[in-house]
């Protein structure tokens, strides 16, 4: 089975992607800076490209069963990179006929499941502030372009991440349902998670916040 990940280079990305190849998939990373997976396997291969060249996102995603992004903002760029790279990506998974993905979003990403929790709703505030306007608003354009796709899309809503070691165990649900009881997760078990949703149908069409 072959999984196409988008935003590997970054920490979770790359314990992500070699989840997915301990796993036994077959592994097509797209990224812009793909010295920064610095190891190699018989069942990697690495695509260059930038998130507005649809003809390389297109290139990455024909033949993969599944597609997880871990595309997120970084700097203040109010071009939105990150939303309108994935709908590139939506728009080429259409074309090719590949239904599955997998989106860890920011959980400053509203559900309308999510009530008020002090502490959740506290972390959200911090991010808020931390990631100003342009970062929140692509974020936003990025889980409203996932949630109104017609594909069979899973996001996994994002708490503060950390680098402790993976814990196997996972609070999921919603702001305010008595499930998820802090506002952490390790990057670790973030890599865990996301591998397990590629075969896993549970959340589909769900956006729960996953901590521990
Ligand atoms: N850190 C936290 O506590 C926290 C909290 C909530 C959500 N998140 C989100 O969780 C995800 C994983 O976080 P992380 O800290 O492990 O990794 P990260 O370092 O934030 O990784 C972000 C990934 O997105 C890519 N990316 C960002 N802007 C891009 C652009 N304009 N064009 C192409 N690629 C771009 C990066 O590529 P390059 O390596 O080439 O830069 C990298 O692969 C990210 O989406 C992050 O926003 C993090």
């Amino acid at each position: 089975m072959n999984i196409t990940i988008f935003g590997g280079t970054g920490v979770s990305g790359l314990l992500t992607i070699k989840e997915a190849l301990e796993s036994g998939y077959h592994v097509t990373v797209f990224a812009r800076n793909p010295e920064k997976i610095t190891f190699q396997h018989k069942n990697l291969q690495i695509i260059k490209g930038e998130l507005d060249e649809a003809d390389k996102v297109n290139q990455a995603i024909i033949g993969a069963d599944a597609v997880i992004t871990l595309l997120g903002p970084m700097n203040f760029d109010k071009s939105l990179p990150i939303s309108k790279g994935v709908k590139l990506i939506i728009k080429s998974m259409h074309q090719n006929n590949v239904k599955r993905l997998v989106a860890a979003v920011s959980s400053s990403f509203r559900d309308t499941k999510d009530k008020f929790h002090f502490w959740i709703d506290f972390g959200v505030w911090i991010l808020k502030i931390i990631a100003r306007n342009s970062i929140l608003k692509d974020i936003e354009e990025l889980g409203k372009t996932v949630e109104n796709s017609k594909l069979n899309w899973t996001m996994v809503r994002l708490p503060k991440l950390s680098n402790q070691k993976p814990k196997g165990k996972f609070n999921i649900g919603y702001s305010g349902d008595g499930k998820v009881k802090n506002f952490w997760l390790s990057r670790a078990d973030l890599a865990h998670f996301l591998i397990k949703q590629v075969d896993d149908r549970t959340y589909l069409h769900q956006a729960p916040i996953v901590s521990n």
